[in-house]
């Protein structure tokens, strides 16, 4: 008799599901993911369209659809806002992962904190605290208004009665691998509890018109399902990151169905919370090393803001065969590649050297306009020589040698003014299609031959 398969294997970064274990996962390409779990046989419906277009299930016109302008919520937390896309969409579902202790909690309990004062309920669940522990960091942030609603639950059925009882605007679950659903046998933080969990945290959130925040860990051992399983159910995914030992955080917006991505926003972890770091450029540059080789300043944008960042490159003479080559902050195929070319087009002969290149203040940036302050940097390091310290760069660099305009140019460049410096080395391209401003020279160059002038 045919035996009806009770369980099956998933990738617990990606939730790729396959009938037998894999040593690489095909969907995400990580080794050594897969997990075997009982196979849920799904008792809730899935989000269904009646819950999205609020209760009919007839096609409407588009031009008929309204909109409230009122339907965002300021959680006063501008760096949040701004990547939330403009504040928070009512009814929306927000996922927020990042490694432990990087700051989850603190972050949500302070817009918590700006919410509940602004007079709106909000409810915050947690099944990895005891209240005693959320009051003692909340006593670190200030003071908290009656708004604020704290509940310690494991158990997705109770959270949901409570929701209901409490019918708060914005509810917090931290973290959604503690969470259980008596539907779902499997253990809590396995992939299909954590899955199923979100999907009625979605229903709850859509139906009741309520703002949800997910907290999700980043686990690399275990068989504890990331946040990456939920990434493609949320409206928004935002990943905390950052180094533990530094005290600066950063936001990233990577999915949001109600604004761009690749937002970010900069925190500082300080003794009293998280705390905004209003102009980020200034604090990515502070420090900065004087009159020292291979060390540019780079113009990046990062969403729909500039950020200035130092670009440092060491290079020297390899002592193997095989040079060695490091790219901490972006991204090591492109070091590579722009070697090459700086090699077969400059003719500098980097297959003898060891090439080190750092985007200081530990910053993860991986837009092509940095290009050019790599290729500047490198060629300083090589022949020791020092770039000014007004001058800034931006730009993508092709297979050739060549160029190539990159985007919001201007913003780039007022940027740089704001912050004082008084030379730009920009694509040409770039340099013809925007308004001069006042107070800093602008060169334009078309190829990196033209670095040599
Ligand atoms: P937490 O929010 O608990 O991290 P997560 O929820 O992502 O696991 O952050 C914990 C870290 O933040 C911890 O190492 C202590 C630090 N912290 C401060 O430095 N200042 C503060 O005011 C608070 C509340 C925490
Ligand atoms: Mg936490």
């Amino acid at each position: 008799m045919a035996k009806g398969k009770t369980t099956a294997f998933f990738c617990k970064e990606c939730g790729y599901e396959s009938v037998k274990w894999l040593g690489q996962c095909p969907g995400c390409r990580e080794w050594n993911t897969f997990v075997e779990e009982p196979v849920v046989k799904a008792k809730s419906k899935g989000i269904t369209g009646t819950i999205l277009s609020g209760g009919r299930a007839k096609p409407s016109p588009v031009s008929e659809i309204s909109i409230d302008e009122e339907d965002r919520i300021l959680t006063d937390i501008g760096e949040l806002d701004r990547v939330l896309g403009g504040g928070l969409v009512k009814g929306s579902l927000i996922l927020v992962g990042g490694d432990p202790g990087i700051g989850k909690s603190t972050l949500l309990l302070q817009a918590c904190r700006h919410l509940a004062a602004t007079g709106r309920r909000v409810l915050y669940i947690s099944g990895e605290e005891s209240l005693k522990q959320i009051k003692l960091r909340a006593n670190r942030l200030g003071e908290f208004s009656d708004n604020l609603l704290l509940l310690c639950e494991t158990n997705l059925q109770r959270m949901e009665e409570a929701i209901k009882e409490t019918l708060p605007e914005v509810v917090i679950v931290d973290s959604i691998q503690t969470i259980y659903n008596e539907d779902v046998e499997s253990a809590p933080g396995s992939v299909s509890q954590v899955r199923e969990s979100t999907n009625k945290l979605m229903q709850l959130a859509k139906g009741l018109t309520i703002s949800v925040f997910i907290v999700g860990h980043v686990t690399k051992e275990g068989v504890v399902a990331g946040p990456r399983v939920l990434e493609h159910m949320v409206d928004t995914v935002l990943y905390f990151e950052g180094d533990r030992h530094a005290s600066y955080r950063i936001l990233r917006g990577v999915k949001n169905r109600f604004g761009s991505t690749n937002e970010i926003g900069v925190f500082e972890m300080r003794e009293d919370g998280l705390c905004e770091v209003k102009n980020p450029s200034e604090f990515m540059l502070d420090g900065r090393p004087e009159n020292a080789s291979g060390s540019v300043v780079a113009c990046s944008v990062e969403g729909t803001r500039p950020i200035l960042v130092e670009i440092q490159a060491l290079v020297s003479k390899t002592n193997f065969g095989m040079p060695r080559r490091t790219a901490a902050g972006t991204d090591y195929n492109r070091v590579n590649l722009l070697m090459a070319v700086l090699e077969k087009r400059l003719g500098y002969p980097l297959s003898d050297y060891d090439a080190y290149v750092n985007i200081a203040g530990g910053l993860k940036i991986s837009e092509p306009a940095l290009d050019l302050g790599i290729v500047i940097a490198i060629i300083s390091s090589y022949r020791d020589q020092i770039i000014d310290e007004g001058t800034i760069c931006f730009g993508e660099v092709g297979l050739s040698g060549e160029v190539r305009a990159v985007s919001n140019p201007e913003q780039r460049v007022s940027e740089a003014v704001k912050l004082g410096f008084k030379t730009c080395i920009m694509p040409q391209v770039s340099l013809e299609n925007i308004k001069k401003p006042q107070g800093i020279k602008l060169i334009g160059i078309k190829n990196i031959k033209d670095l040599h002038r």
